[in-house]
C-alpha cells in the first residue's frame, strides 16, 4: 500500500466442501451445525443480484435471498458503496454517542410509513431481538402482561419470541415464557375454520375471554406467515383482530420481518394490505441486506413507557448498518423494486397455478408478491401433506441451478423468496424447473 500502511494478506479460506462441513460440525455447536439446507452440503462461495455461485463455481438463481434477507440483490453496489464509505470512516459508535447516521436512518424508514403518527424507530440487531422489544415496549405502555399470537407463526429464537411463535420444533425443552396466549390463525387451505376471518375472529374473542384475564399487552401476527407456510392473513382479519385487541387494551404488533420492504408487491408493508395501521412494527432481514438490524417503530407515546427505564443494544444502531439500510431504501425506490416484485411475483404465482391444472400434487399456490408458497399434497382431494414430494422438489430444483426454502407445518410448502431484483427471464427459468421437478414427482 502507497499510503505506509502495512498490506494484509487476505485470510486463509479452505473452499473445499468437505472441509467446510467438517469445520461446522467439529467447532460450531450441534445447534448450529445441524441447521442445515440441505443434507449434502453446499457452500456458497460468491452473489450478485439475484443469483449465488457455489464453490464449483456453478449459478443458482437464489429463491431463498439467504433467508429473506437480500432483498435489494447480493453484494448490491449501492448498499456496498454506503457501508464502505461509513466503514473507513468509522465503522461502529455505540448507542451512547451521537452519530447523523441512526437519526437520519429513522427519518428515511419512517417516511415509508402511513402519515399523522409521531412514529420513533428504536433499531437492535436481529428479528427475535425486536420482537422481543416490541412485546416488553407493549407490555410497558399498556401495564398489561398477556400476549396474543397466532399458531404457526415464526417470531424468532430469543426466549420471548421462541414462546409467541407457535411452531412446537421452535421451543426448546423449557418452561414456555410466562404471559404468551395461541390463538388458533386463520388458513386458506388448510384452516379447520375455513378460509374466512368471521370465524376465526370469534375464536379470538372466545380465547381473549377464556384465556385471558381480559386485559392483554397486544396482539402479534405477521401479514403473511413466513415459516408458517406462506400463509395470507383472510380480507378483515387483521382489522377485526386489532378491534378486539384495542378493546381489551392492547396494541397490535405486526411482525413485517419477511414481509416488509416491498416484498409483497403492492405496498411497501404487509399490512397496508389490511387497511389497518399497528401500534409496534417489527422490521428485520431486508432491511439490511445482509447487514444484520433490525428495528420496532412504534408511536413515541407508546415507546415513551420505557423511556424512564434503560434498554439499549451496543450494537443497535450501529452507523454501518444504517448506512446499509438507508442504501436499501434509496434502491428499493430508485430500481422500482416494490413494481418488480409486483410484475415479477405476478408471473411466477400465475405460472405456478397454471402448472397446478397439469400436476394436481401441486395442492396450492399462495403468496404475494415475492412472497410465495407452492404447497406439495400426496392427495388433492384429502389434501394429505408431503413433506417427501416437497424435499424431492427443492433437490430436483437445485439441481436445475434455483434454490428454495421448505416451510409450513408439516414441511411441504416450497418457499419462493428471491431478491426484489429478479426478473422476467428468471421467472421463467424459475418455472421450467418447476415443471420438472413436478414432472418428476
Ligand atoms: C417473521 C419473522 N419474525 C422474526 C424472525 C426472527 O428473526 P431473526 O432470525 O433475525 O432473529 C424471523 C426469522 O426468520 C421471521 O421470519
Amino acid at each position: 500500500m502507497d499510503d505506509g500502511s502495512p498490506a494484509y494478506a487476505p485470510l486463509a479460506l479452505d473452499w473445499d466442501t468437505e472441509a467446510v462441513a467438517e469445520r461446522r460440525r467439529r467447532f460450531l455447536s450441534p445447534a448450529l451445525a445441524t441447521f442445515i439446507g440441505y443434507d449434502d452440503p453446499v457452500v456458497w462461495q460468491r452473489g450478485s443480484g439475484q443469483y449465488v455461485w457455489d464453490n464449483h463455481g456453478r449459478r443458482h438463481l437464489d429463491c431463498m435471498a439467504q433467508n429473506v434477507c437480500i432483498s435489494v440483490g447480493h453484494a448490491h453496489p449501492g448498499v456496498l458503496a454506503a457501508a464502505r464509505e461509513q466503514m473507513e470512516q468509522l465503522p461502529h459508535v455505540t448507542t451512547a454517542y451521537h452519530h447523523p447516521q441512526p437519526g437520519h436512518f429513522a427519518e428515511e424508514l419512517i417516511a415509508t410509513l402511513p402519515e399523522g403518527q409521531d412514529w420513533v424507530a428504536h433499531f437492535v440487531n436481529s428479528g427475535a431481538e425486536a420482537v422481543d422489544l416490541a412485546v416488553l415496549i407493549a407490555r410497558a405502555h399498556t401495564q398489561s402482561f398477556e400476549l396474543l399470537a397466532l399458531r404457526d407463526a415464526y417470531h424468532g429464537m430469543h426466549y420471548g419470541a421462541q414462546t409467541a411463535t407457535g411452531i412446537g420444533q421452535a421451543r426448546q425443552l423449557v418452561p414456555p415464557a410466562p404471559g404468551y396466549v395461541q390463538v388458533m390463525g386463520p388458513h386458506p387451505y388448510r384452516g379447520p375454520f375455513g378460509p374466512d376471518a368471521q370465524p376465526y375472529l370469534e375464536e379470538l374473542e372466545r380465547v381473549l375471554h377464556t384465556n385471558t384475564c381480559g386485559a392483554v399487552a397486544g396482539f402479534i401476527a405477521e401479514p403473511i406467515q413466513g415459516y408458517g407456510g406462506i400463509v395470507e392473513l383472510p380480507e378483515g382479519y387483521l382489522r377485526g383482530a386489532a378491534e378486539q385487541v384495542r378493546a381489551a387494551g392492547g396494541l397490535l404488533i405486526v411482525d413485517e420481518v419477511q414481509t416488509g420492504f416491498a416484498r409483497t408487491g403492492s405496498h411497501f408493508w404487509g399490512f397496508e394490505a389490511h387497511d389497518v395501521v399497528p401500534d409496534v412494527i417489527v422490521m428485520s432481514k431486508g432491511i439490511g441486506n445482509g447487514f444484520p438490524i433490525a428495528a420496532v417503530v412504534t408511536r413515541r407515546e407508546v415507546a415513551e413507557g420505557m423511556a424512564a427505564r434503560m434498554f439499549f443494544n451496543t450494537y443497535g444502531s450501529n452507523p454501518t448498518c444504517c448506512a446499509a439500510g438507508r442504501a436499501v431504501l434509496r434502491a428499493i425506490a430508485d430500481e422500482g423494486l416494490q413494481a418488480n416484485a409486483a410484475h415479477v411475483g405476478g408471473l411466477i404465482l400465475d405460472g405456478l397455478r397454471t402448472l397446478q391444472t397439469a400436476y394436481p400434487r401441486l395442492g396450492d399456490v399462495r403468496g404475494r408478491g415475492l412472497l410465495i408458497g407452492a404447497e406439495i399434497v400426496a392427495d388433492p382431494a384429502t389434501r394429505r401433506a408431503d413433506a417427501a414430494g416437497a424435499e424431492r422438489v427443492q433437490l430436483a430444483l437445485l439441481a436445475r441451478g434455483v434454490v428454495a426454502g421448505l416451510c409450513g407445518r408439516e414441511h411441504n410448502v416450497v418457499k419462493i423468496n428471491p431478491p426484489l431484483c429478479v426478473t422476467t427471464e428468471d421467472a421463467a427459468g424459475l418455472l421450467r424447473a418447476m415443471d420438472e421437478a413436478l414432472a418428476a414427482l
